[in-house]
C-alpha cells in the first residue's frame, strides 16, 4: 500500500481546470436547480461535510452554487493542507478536521449534513469504502455531490504511438492501493451509480472533463504518467522515457483531454 500526499502546488496547479470542468458538468446536471430543491429550511445555515477537503478547492467552487449560510466541516488527514484552507467569505463558516476516512468514516456527523461532497476522491478508494460510504450516507438520507472522478479517458491531440502503452501502465498503477484498499480508479463512478441506486437514491452524472493546453500542466502530467508506467513496469523504461521526451518535446502544440465524471444523488422520498 502507497498513502498518496498530495501537494498544494499540484493541487493549486488543477484548481482551474478543475473549476472550468465542473462549470460544464454543473450545467448538464443542472445543479443550481437541484441544489435550490435540497436547500434546508430557511434560517438553517446548510451544512456540509467535505471528504478530503486538501486545501479548500471543493468549497471554494460549491459555497456559491449553495448560497445563503452554510457550516462546512472541512475533514482531511494531511494537516498541513489543511493548514492552507482560506478563511471563507462572511455567511460562510468552516471547521478543519483532521482526520483519517479509511479508519473512522463513520465517526463523521453524517445525521447533520444537509449534503456531503468531496472532489477527486473516488478513484483513490477501494470498493468496500466505496460501499462504507453509501451506507453512511443513506442511513441519514443525505445527498451527495461528488465531482471529479477519473473514468480513464486520455484524448491527446496530436496523437503519439506510446499513448495506448503508456495509458495502460498509467491505468493500471491508479488501481494500486492508495490507503482506502485497491483503488477503484477509472471504475469509480461505475462502481457508485449502482450502489447508490440500490440504498435508495436517484442518481444524475456529467461529464467533468479536463481541457488542458497549459504547458505547465500537461508537463507536470506527462511527468506523472511517464513516472507511474515506470514504476508500474520497469522493463518498459525505455519506451516509457521514449513517450516521455516526444511528449515533452511537443508540448506547446499539445491539448489534452482528461476524462471525469460528477455525480449528485438525492435520497427518494417513501
Ligand atoms: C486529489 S486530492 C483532492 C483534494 C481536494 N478535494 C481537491 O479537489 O482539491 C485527494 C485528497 O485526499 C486526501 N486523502 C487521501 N487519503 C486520505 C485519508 N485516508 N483520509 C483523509 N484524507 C485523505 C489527501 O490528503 C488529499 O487532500
Amino acid at each position: 500500500m502507497s498513502v498518496e500526499t498530495f501537494s498544494a502546488d499540484w493541487l493549486g496547479l488543477r484548481e482551474p481546470f478543475d473549476a472550468a470542468a465542473r462549470d460544464e458538468a454543473a450545467a448538464r446536471l443542472q445543479l443550481d436547480d437541484q441544489l435550490a430543491a435540497l436547500r434546508p429550511p430557511s434560517g438553517t445555515p446548510w451544512r456540509v461535510i467535505d471528504l478530503a477537503c486538501g486545501t479548500g478547492a471543493n468549497q471554494r467552487w460549491l459555497a456559491p452554487r449553495l448560497r445563503g449560510p452554510q457550516q462546512w466541516l472541512m475533514v482531511d488527514h494531511d494537516d498541513a493542507l489543511l493548514r492552507r484552507i482560506p478563511e471563507p467569505v462572511e455567511g460562510v463558516s468552516l471547521v478543519r478536521q483532521r482526520l483519517d476516512l479509511m479508519a473512522s468514516l463513520e465517526a463523521l456527523p453524517w445525521h447533520a449534513a444537509h449534503l456531503v461532497t468531496a472532489s477527486a476522491l473516488l478513484d483513490l478508494v477501494g470498493t468496500a469504502w466505496l460501499h462504507r460510504l453509501v451506507t453512511a450516507c443513506a442511513s441519514a438520507r443525505v445527498p451527495l455531490l461528488l465531482s471529479l472522478s477519473v473514468d480513464g479517458r486520455h484524448i491527446w491531440t496530436p496523437a503519439d504511438p506510446g499513448d495506448a502503452e503508456v495509458g495502460a501502465l498509467f491505468a493500471a498503477h491508479q488501481r494500486r492501493d492508495k490507503g482506502f484498499g485497491p483503488a477503484l480508479g477509472a471504475q469509480a463512478v461505475a462502481t457508485l451509480l449502482p450502489a447508490l441506486r440500490h440504498a435508495g437514491y436517484r442518481v444524475r452524472q456529467a461529464r467533468s472533463d479536463w481541457q488542458v493546453d497549459t504547458s505547465q500542466l500537461l508537463e507536470s502530467l506527462i511527468d506523472g504518467m511517464a513516472e507511474a508506467a515506470l514504476e508500474q513496469a520497469p522493463l518498459r523504461t525505455v519506451a516509457s522515457r521514449g513517450w516521455q521526451g516526444r511528449r515533452r518535446s511537443l508540448v506547446t502544440q499539445t491539448r489534452l483531454r482528461v476524462g471525469h465524471a460528477d455525480v449528485l444523488a438525492w435520497p427518494v422520498r417513501t
